[in-house]
């Protein structure tokens, strides 16, 4: 055996075995292998030789370019086995540790109760319209048979906009909106937000309301008994008894307000009925003729009803709600119990 080739064996199984990093291993790898490498050189020296040797001079060579290469390539599995286990113990999780917790948004009690009401009338043959909680003095009074500077104006406590505009302060003007697009008959609800200068334990500056509008060729009051006592009854899970007292609205006529049997205390008489066992709850009545003109509608041909509801109003009824701020508040405590 040539002594260059076992001294090159010994010196580099020595220091492969001793590689304690992958980078060492790499430098080892081209300083026996690489192009300008110990084991090319010995291949280099070949040439020299006398013929007589050269065979077995080339096969022991390669010999040695073998052993080393799997030399390298075995350390190079356990270099990075190490590696990995150590990585792998770094970065172990312990799986008892108690988890990060994920706070799951709910659905706001008004908004709850609100999809509740639109699923309803859906299924009452009602579609669902909406209209811009911006709206002009037209839509939101004129349309509807509150011209200017009639009292019914004040009683809406209205939000001016500097431009002549104001905040919607009921539903109501969708019924013009929609009426103005579409061709009779109609049946719809609208759902949405609306302004008010006022506030206390039982009034928000803004508010829920679902408009309902139905107009047909013959269309009665008791229609618009059997469609609200329907939807109470479904709303609030029992049997809700109705007492329709004559009111005034100036879009609708004759007008009412329903008051329902108290749900708090089964109309036995509490603090929230003030022991009266009734509760009021909605306006509604026969659309006005009036309105229907003013989209030129013949109101000897159409004639509906119309209803609005405030939802915060009944939401407090539903859950037995006190104070109508809370729902405002945003404190979590209160809206994760719905
Ligand atoms: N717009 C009325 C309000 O906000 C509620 C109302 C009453 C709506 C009677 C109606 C209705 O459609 O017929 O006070």
């Amino acid at each position: 055996m040539n002594p260059s080739i076992e001294t090159l064996r010994e010196e580099a199984s020595k220091k492969i075995a001793a590689a304690s990093a992958l980078e060492e291993l790499e430098q080892l790898r081209i300083d026996y292998l690489g192009k300008k490498g110990s084991v090319p050189a010995l291949m280099q020296s070949l040439k020299d030789l006398p013929n007589e040797e050269k065979p077995l001079f080339g096969k022991s060579v390669n010999e040695l370019k073998g052993e080393i290469s799997s030399l390298l390539s075995d350390k190079k599995d356990e270099l990075s086995a190490s590696v990995l286990n150590e990585k792998l113990q770094d970065e172990k999780l312990d799986i008892t540790l108690p988890g990060s917790r994920y706070l799951l948004g709910k659905k706001h009690p008004i908004n709850k109760v609100m999809d509740e009401a639109i699923e309803i009338f859906k299924g009452l043959g009602f579609s669902l319209e909406e209209g811009p909680e911006i709206e002009s003095e037209y839509y939101n009074f004129e349309a509807l048979n509150i011209p200017d500077n009639h009292p019914a104006r004040d009683m809406q406590d209205t939000l001016y906009l500097p431009t002549g505009s104001l905040l919607r302060t009921h539903t109501s003007p969708v019924q013009i909106r929609v009426m103005e697009k579409q061709k009779p008959p109609f049946s719809f609800i609208a759902a949405g937000k609306v302004y008010r200068h006022d506030a206390d334990v039982t009034h928000s500056p803004m508010f829920h309301q679902i408009e309902g509008f139905l107009v047909d060729q013959k269309t009665t009051f008791a229609d618009l008994k059997g469609i609200l006592e329907t939807f109470l009854n479904q709303l609030f899970h029992k049997k809700i008894s109705t007492r329709f007292r004559p009111s005034f609205f100036p879009f609708t006529e004759p007008s009412a307000e329903v008051d329902i049997s108290c749900v708090m205390c089964d109309a036995k008489g509490c603090r929230v009925c003030q022991n009266t066992g009734w509760l009021e709850i909605l306006g509604c009545g026969m659309v006005h003729p009036e309105v229907l003109k003013s989209v030129n509608l013949d109101s000897e041909e159409w004639q509906g009803f119309a209803f609005g509801v405030g939802i915060e109003r009944i939401t407090m009824l539903k859950y037995g709600i006190a104070d109508i701020r809370l729902f405002f508040e945003n404190d979590a405590r209160f809206l994760n119990q719905f």
